[in-house]
Parts: C-alpha cells; sequence; structure tokens
C-alpha cells in the first residue's frame, strides 16, 4: 500500500512533514489532515490561516474551513467563524453529524462552544497593525482591494488504509467585507475527495473559484478514466480559458491532486508551491505556470 499527504503553500511543509510519519506508522488519513492543518492555523506567521491571520474590513478576522471523509462522502464546514483556536478541529467534528454539518457564524462558534472547543483571540498584534496601516492607507483615498494574504492551506491525504480525507482553512481576504465566505468551505469548489478515486484541493480568488466546482469535476474525470495530472489539467485549465474568454479577466487559481495509489499533480494560473510526502518522503515543489496549460516544476527539496 502507498500513503501520501499533499498541501498548498509553502506553510504546509511543516503540517506535511509532522504528519507524514504518523501516515507511514499506519495513522489515518483523518488525523494527518487534522493535525497537518492545525499545525498551518497555530503558527502566528501564516497571515492568510489561523492564527496571525488578515482581518475583515471591520479589523475582525472571520475564518472558513472545511473536512471531507472520502470514504462516506461526510462533510462538516464552518464559515465566518471568529475566536476558534482550530476551526479544522470543528469542521472534522461536524462532519460525524447526521445534519447540521455546515454552520455559519455565530451558530458556528456556539456548537464549538458546546462541543468543547478551545477559545482563542485570533488576531496578533502584527496582523492588527498590518491592518491599521492598511485602514490608513484606504483613509487618505488610496484605492485598496481585498487581495493580500488570502491563501488557504489545503490538504489530501492517502493512508495506508486506502481512506482519503481532504481539508481547508483560512482567513479569506484580507479586507474583505463582514461575512463574505470564500470557496473554501463550498464543497466541490474548495474540496472535494472519494476514497476509492482521489482528491482535490484549491487556493485563490474564491469568487472566481466558486464559479465552477472544479476539484469535484477533477475527481469525477478520474473516475472516468483520465490520470491524475490530465484530470486536473482538463477541469481547471478548460474552465480558467471559459471564464478569460467571458469576463475578460480571471482570478488566481491553483490546485493540488491526489489519487488513490499516491500520484499527486498540480496546476496553476500562478506562483505557486506546494509540500507532499509519498510514503514518508517530503519535498517542497516551486510551480511556475508557462503559457495556459503548463508548469514548470521545481523541486525546493
Ligand atoms: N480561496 C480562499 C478564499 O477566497 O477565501
Amino acid at each position: 500500500m502507498t500513503n501520501a499527504i499533499i498541501g498548498t503553500w509553502r506553510m504546509a511543509a511543516e503540517g506535511v512533514e509532522l504528519a507524514a510519519p504518523d501516515l507511514v506508522k499506519g495513522g489515518s488519513a483523518a488525523d494527518a489532515v487534522t493535525r497537518g492543518i492545525m499545525a498551518v492555523e497555530d503558527n502566528p506567521d501564516n497571515i492568510s490561516v489561523g492564527f496571525g491571520g488578515l482581518p475583515n474590513r471591520d479589523g475582525v478576522l472571520e475564518m472558513d474551513s472545511a473536512f471531507m471523509n472520502g470514504d462516506d462522502f461526510q462533510i462538516g464546514a464552518v464559515a465566518g467563524v471568529r475566536d476558534i483556536a482550530n476551526p479544522i478541529l470543528v469542521s472534522r467534528r461536524l462532519s460525524q453529524e447526521r445534519v447540521n454539518n455546515v454552520l455559519v457564524g455565530i451558530g458556528a462558534e456556539e456548537y464549538a462552544a458546546a462541543q468543547g472547543f478551545a477559545r482563542k483571540n485570533m488576531l496578533t498584534d502584527k496582523a492588527q497593525a498590518e491592518y491599521t496601516k492598511r485602514k490608513a492607507a484606504s483613509q487618505r483615498g488610496e484605492r485598496l482591494t481585498p487581495y493580500d494574504g488570502h491563501d488557504t492551506v489545503g490538504m489530501i491525504a492517502l493512508d495506508e488504509a486506502g481512506t482519503m480525507v481532504a481539508g481547508t482553512s483560512t482567513s479569506g481576504l484580507f479586507m474583505k467585507h463582514a461575512g463574505r465566505v470564500g470557496d473554501s468551505p463550498l464543497a466541490g469548489n474548495g474540496f472535494y475527495v472519494d476514497s476509492e478515486v482521489g482528491g482535490a484541493v484549491a487556493t485563490g480568488l474564491g469568487e472566481d473559484m466558486m464559479k465552477r466546482p472544479l476539484c469535484f469535476e477533477t475527481v469525477d474525470l478520474m473516475a472516468r478514466g483520465l490520470g491524475v495530472q490530465d484530470a486536473l489539467d482538463q477541469a481547471v485549465y478548460g474552465f480558467i480559458a471559459k471564464l478569460q474568454a467571458r469576463n475578460g479577466k480571471v482570478g488566481e487559481f491553483s490546485y493540488v491532486a491526489l489519487d488513490n495509489r499516491g500520484n499527486f499533480a498540480v496546476a496553476s494560473n500562478v506562483e505557486f508551491q506546494f509540500a507532499v510526502a509519498v510514503n514518508g518522503a517530503a519535498h517542497l515543489y516551486l510551480v511556475t505556470p508557462l503559457d495556459l496549460g503548463q508548469v514548470q516544476l521545481r523541486q525546493e527539496y
């Protein structure tokens, strides 16, 4: 059997490296994704996920997250949650419920409290200072777009028993409108996994990525016989081209995918990094887009 874990951006490397040895020892994909994403959420240097994430335009940090089990398709997700130490833990617990699997705002926070999950002030002094700087620039009349720091951590794991799990966590766009929700908690758009096939997770501009469920489409194309890279390319680049033709513009799109044999793939229209460990051997890759549909991969370690 093969075990594997893959995660978006350099920030995922720490989590991938923590979780990979457990997978080698027979640990579950669910624990690997949970542990991997918690490491990213807990690190205050990551400015777009969990503790240390950058806030919305009111100076409040609101987070989105999801967890999906590829054996039974159970999904849990939260959106617009505040002051929860680890949104991925709440998403995972919600995925075990029969109903009420996706909760937003106060309802999600009440659920988390009732389940005993830790509350924490997630806004660090550094994030607060960045917000104050941005707000001052806005008051000076500089046009600001809610852009910087919107990178999501998404992870997919495959364990020795053949179970696959996907998860996401993000604080969304810096200076977003209060209550704004991106693609990360949306099944099919931000993540999808089927243990008999594979999974995909997304990071980029949620407003564009929610226009089509490319993670689901990737898995569906794999189920129809395409290899993981061909499936991802067909789903992602086909839609980017369509969006460009229809709208004349397209946001950032980056995806990683993993099949149920441990083969992985990447598609991106921006420079992007991802971390992956297959049977415990961890690597970090830099992805540079060339012409649409083609990327150059450089193994950094
Ligand atoms: N992709 C994360 C977001 O747009 O919120």
